[in-house]
């Protein structure tokens, strides 16, 4: 927990992406710069009040000015920070591009798995060799986002949108590829990717979801298409003036659903006996191989 701090716990912590670098609707009442044992964060933490008095915290995944690569963003000190906040679950938005038709631009995806495309190249434990915990933990991984959480967003999601931006839809249960970039995929990995079973591709969703899970962190992903990628034979591939060009229509619809969504995920994890809490709770306890001597 915070130190000083006085308001409500925070227990909902919001990582934004590309194009959501603060929250324009909900009003911020502190900001902090969290020191961790990996560094500091990609931005200060801005702590913000809803109007029912419910306290989250907000955080810049490339920086507020996206200055920080997908390569380099420290996920370890991004994790630890909402970590030390007392954050419970973590709702992180990203663009994507889409590997399917039916997945159009501006639409709204939440996955349910992740194939791991990165290089290597990001460190993506907080144990293991040379590591500060002298501990060796192979966590679970085999449903990387919260499945206690996974559906109330999709459902959140899907009644908001339908309200302010009904064009979009939102499609829930896809598999979302990890590149490492930051160029974007040729068109013969792109269709490499569809054939593999991928159904939309980001560059930061990985190591992210794996340290929230160390962290014992309620981690749901909330991405937002942006492009076709370069798998569509006709279409030019994509470039960063389309992401841009579909991330500004998705940044107020991003903010819409933020609203709606903390509130109600916050009820969902106040309690220290929910699914969504007591099946992450201790959960790495079982996951260390380390043995005392
Ligand atoms: N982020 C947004 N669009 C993307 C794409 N096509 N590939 C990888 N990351 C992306």
């Amino acid at each position: 927990q915070l130190t000083g701090w006085t308001g409500s716990p925070i227990l909902v912590g919001v990582i934004g992406g590309s194009g959501l670098y603060k929250l324009d609707n909900i009003q911020v009442v502190a900001e902090v710069s969290v020191s961790t044992p990996w560094g500091a964060p990609s931005s200060p933490v801005t702590i913000a009040a809803l109007p029912s008095g419910v306290h989250v915290a907000f955080l810049a995944r490339h920086g507020r000015t996206h200055s920080i690569t997908p390569s380099a963003v420290p996920a370890l000190a991004n994790i630890a920070a909402l970590k030390h906040l007392g954050v419970r679950a973590i709702l992180a938005f990203s663009a994507v591009g889409s590997l399917r038709e039916e997945i159009r631009p501006k639409d709204f995806v939440i996955p349910s798995q992740i194939i791991d495309r990165t290089k290597g190249v990001r460190r993506a434990t907080f144990f293991g060799e040379g590591n500060e915990t002298g501990v060796v933990a192979h966590a679970g991984f085999g449903d990387p986002f919260s499945e206690e959480l996974r559906g109330t967003v999709e459902d959140i999601v899907r009644e908001t949108l339908s309200q302010t931006n009904p064009s979009v839809q939102v499609h829930g249960n896809k598999t979302v590829v990890c590149m490492e970039g930051p160029q974007f995929s040729t068109r013969a990995e792109s269709l490499m990717y569809r054939a593999w079973g991928g159904d939309i591709i980001n560059m930061s969703v990985l190591p992210e979801s794996k340290l929230a899970r160390e962290a014992e962190i309620a981690y749901v992903l909330i991405a937002t298409a942006t492009d076709y990628d370069a798998w569509r034979p006709a279409s030019a591939a994509v470039n960063v003036a389309e992401v841009l060009e579909s991330l500004k229509a998705n940044v107020a619809a991003s903010q819409h659903v933020t609203l709606a969504l903390l509130d109600r995920i916050n009820a969902l994890v106040c309690d220290d006996s929910s699914p969504a809490v007591a099946n992450i709770k201790d959960s790495m306890r079982m996951a260390i191989m380390t043995r005392p001597e």
